[in-house]
């Protein structure tokens, strides 16, 4: 890996599938990797069912039964974290290195607990602070994310607060134990567009304030190309193109992502779904060999059916999977 940027976690090959009931395996992360720089945001788009909350879950040996991480590595200060204990994950990396905002609020939330409670929590199980010092610590961290009255607001329940301020809540949770790299999955899906704004223009200020880093995963298109340094684009369980948000916007070179920002005006609605090109995703459990978009490539070749063409390094910090782009890979390497 280049030196320029200082890398924080690097993934090699993960794959990761779940046991079908009568039988076979549904590959939902297919041989993927990419690093995550110290500070930076990493934005994550592909249609739903492409294997991004999967993949995020993975990373924390989340994936629930009947899921299991089949094979590839998660680097973290040089130590495969995939080789972790349960154990080891909860002391040594959920909460204090990485903390994960679910996709669903309210699940994620207990209703039968304060605010208050459920933030201190964290504090408990991450610090050695007292009752006073958590308190003082729930507050400003309540102040953090701009939540009103925070004294008063604390001791209330999840469902007193609007989907935002669950929103928010979740955020402070997540960063309680200040963690280096936060993941957000869907932050704003079920918010309004002002309610978004105002959650992404909150992770960005705590990014450039030496906050974590953030991978941001989203259907949102335009949300993500705004907000993120890089962007990696997911399509049935495979990365399809990676590069940096200025690129993909200017240069988008797979013929998924070109057909992605070719309906970019769909794409800024709140909560539009990317389903702009013709077609549907593959069914997971029988992919064989052959690039996964073939079916639906408008400039599909023979070899496409044949051969699943890997990530390579198209231009600096610009990857792609496609075989169209074998001229440039075998002149650029
Ligand atoms: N608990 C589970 N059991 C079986 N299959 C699952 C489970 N969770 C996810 N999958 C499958 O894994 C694949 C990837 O799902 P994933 O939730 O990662 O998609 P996603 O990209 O996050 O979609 P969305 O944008 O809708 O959140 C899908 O085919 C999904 O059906
Ligand atoms: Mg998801």
């Amino acid at each position: 890996m280049e030196m320029k940027h200082s890398v924080y976690i690097q993934v090699e090959h993960l794959t990761t599938s779940f046991k079908l009931p009568h039988g076979g395996r549904l590959v939902a992360v297919n041989d993927i990797s990419f690093d995550i720089h110290h500070g930076e945001i990493l934005g994550v788009v592909g249609e739903s069912g492409s294997g991004k909350s999967v993949m995020a879950k993975s990373l924390l040996q989340l994936v629930p039964v009947p899921g299991t991480i089949d094979s590839g590595k998660v680097f973290l200060n040089g130590v495969d974290i995939l080789t972790y204990s349960d154990k080891e994950m909860r002391s040594n990396i959920r909460g204090t290195e990485i903390s994960m905002i679910f996709q669903e609020p309210m699940s994620a939330l207990n209703p039968s607990f304060s605010v208050q409670w459920q933030i201190e929590e964290v504090l408990r199980l991450h610090t050695d602070l007292n009752k006073k010092e958590r308190y003082e610590r729930v507050l400003d961290i309540l102040r953090k994310v701009s939540i009103p009255d925070p004294e008063k607001r604390m001791k209330e329940y999840p469902h007193q607060f609007s989907g935002g301020m669950q929103q928010r809540v979740l955020i402070a949770i997540a960063l309680a134990s200040s963690p280096r790299l936060l993941i957000a999955d869907e932050p704003t899906t079920a918010l309004d567009v002002t309610v978004q704004a105002d959650i992404m223009d909150f992770l960005e200020d705590m990014r450039q304030n030496n906050g974590p880093s953030i991978l941001l995963i989203s259907h949102n298109l335009n949300l993500v190309t705004e907000r993120s340094d890089r962007i990696m684009v997911m399509y049935a369980s495979r990365i399809m193109e990676m590069a940096t948000s200025i690129d993909l916007v200017g240069n988008p070179l797979h013929p998924y992502t070109i057909g992605l920002m070719d309906s970019v005006p769909d794409m800024g609605k709140d909560g539009q779904k990317l389903t702009a090109i013709p077609g549907e995703l593959p069914n997971l459990a029988e992919l064989g060999d052959g690039c996964v978009f073939y079916r639906r490539c408008s400039k599909a070749m023979s070899i496409c059916k044949e051969v699943t063409p890997e990530l390579a390094k198209v231009g600096p910090e610009h990857y792609c999977s496609c075989h169209l782009y074998r001229a440039l890979l075998d002149g650029g390497k």
